[in-house]
């Protein structure tokens, strides 16, 4: 039903402004009678962070931002949604346009800058579905015009443990101004050990990650695993949006507005640097995949480059919500090809080989 409705509905979404084609489909989501995606197969379930995953394609941040249809995505058949980036205070975010589609490079563009209906609003939320089960994981960061970011963190963790699957530190977005200076090694250690002792001090022990970005230098990713390893953070999610324009863009003039690009062109990029981590992390704690995840065969890639579970975002807006389905089953294939039970034995198999070819245009 999903499917005949979006056969209906997708000349309607891609003739809109893509901003308000977004505010439709959360709303359809939220309004319209939604099939349940069936049970997943055994075979598909991961452990990780002490959490069971029933598979491992999850909703990337930015697509429920304000927490209003997790449990309609879940039925979808994600395996868990992550929520936010959320703020501790509202803010409008960037004046619009800011989300521009590049539809020959099946490609976004965002400048949207943490729009956040605020903590308190999204608490509340989420504290009404709490018991619903299904992993929901919630991304938080810094107000534009905080005057402690530090302490935006700390106070998010402590407000949002009790109600979260985990919690991701997101310090890699594009578009708050200085917010990707917290990834410096000693800013980020300092404020790690901080969120990590707020997180103790909470009275569940919710899993914490870290979400880069991957337009980072190999230098900067060693500091920065160093120091997640030396904090231990429970998992790192790699990455967020590129501020880079791959040479291979067909949208020229699009490619020029301002903002994180995503959507296929990450793919190479954020594999690669997927790998990098992978390499550097040895096995310490689990990496998440995102960027640029479009097809089965996609996803898959992210697993062998080092992943344990994979996020997607932007090719659901050219592919659809079917896209879910397509690729869990490719994934059940590629267990059932190697005569495997699950994935563990895929996970990081292709990282050391990826991190000794050419770096990606
Ligand atoms: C419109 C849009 C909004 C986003 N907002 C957020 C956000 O609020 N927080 C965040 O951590 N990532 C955000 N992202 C990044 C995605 O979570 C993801 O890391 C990135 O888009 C790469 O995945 P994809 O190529 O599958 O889209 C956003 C992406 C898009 C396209």
């Amino acid at each position: 039903m999903i499917g005949a409705f979006e056969h209906l509905a997708r000349p309607l979404l891609s003739a809109l402004d893509p901003e308000d084609a977004h505010r439709l489909t959360v709303n359809m989501l939220k309004f319209a009678p939604l099939p349940r995606a069936g049970k997943d197969d055994r075979r598909l379930a991961v452990r990780a962070f002490g959490l069971n995953f029933p598979n491992p394609v999850g909703m990337a941040a930015g697509f429920d931002k304000n927490a209003e249809v997790p449990d309609a995505l879940l039925s979808l058949g994600f395996g868990f949604v992550e929520v936010g980036t959320i703020t501790p205070r509202p803010q409008s975010g960037n004046p619009r346009p800011r989300v521009f589609r590049l539809d020959a490079d099946e490609a976004v563009i965002n400048r949207l800058g943490f729009n956040s209906q605020g903590a308190e609003r999204v608490l509340q939320r989420l504290a009404r579905r709490a018991r619903k089960g299904g992993i929901v994981g919630i991304n938080i960061g810094a107000n534009k015009n905080s005057s402690d970011r530090v302490g935006d963190y700390v106070r998010l963790i402590e407000r949002f443990a009790p109600v979260a699957s985990y919690l991701t530190i997101n310090v890699s977005s594009p578009n708050t101004p200085g917010l990707r200076d917290l990834q410096q090694a000693s800013v980020l250690g300092d404020m790690l050990a901080r969120v990590i002792d707020a997180r103790e001090r909470a009275a569940v022990p919710t899993p914490v990650l870290l979400k880069i970005a991957p337009d980072l230098s190999l230098n900067e990713l060693d500091d920065i695993v160093g120091v997640a390893r030396a904090r231990r953070v429970d998992g790192m999610i790699i990455g967020n949006t590129t501020v880079t324009r791959p040479q291979s863009l067909r949208e020229t003039e699009r490619a020029k507005e301002a903002g994180g690009l995503s959507g296929r062109p990450l793919f190479s990029l954020s594999t690669r640097m997927l790998a990098e981590s992978y390499v550097r992390v040895e096995d310490v704690f689990p990496l998440v995949g995102a960027g640029g995840i479009d097809s089965g065969t996609a996803a898959l890639a992210k697993i062998r480059a080092g992943a344990t579970l994979v996020e997607l975002y932007s090719a659901l807006v050219f592919r659809g919500l079917g896209l879910v389905a397509e690729i869990k089953a490719a994934l059940l294939a590629a267990i059932e090809g190697e005569r495997q039970n699950g994935f563990k034995t895929l996970i990081g198999a292709d990282a050391a080989a990826m991190t000794a070819e050419p770096w990606p245009q």
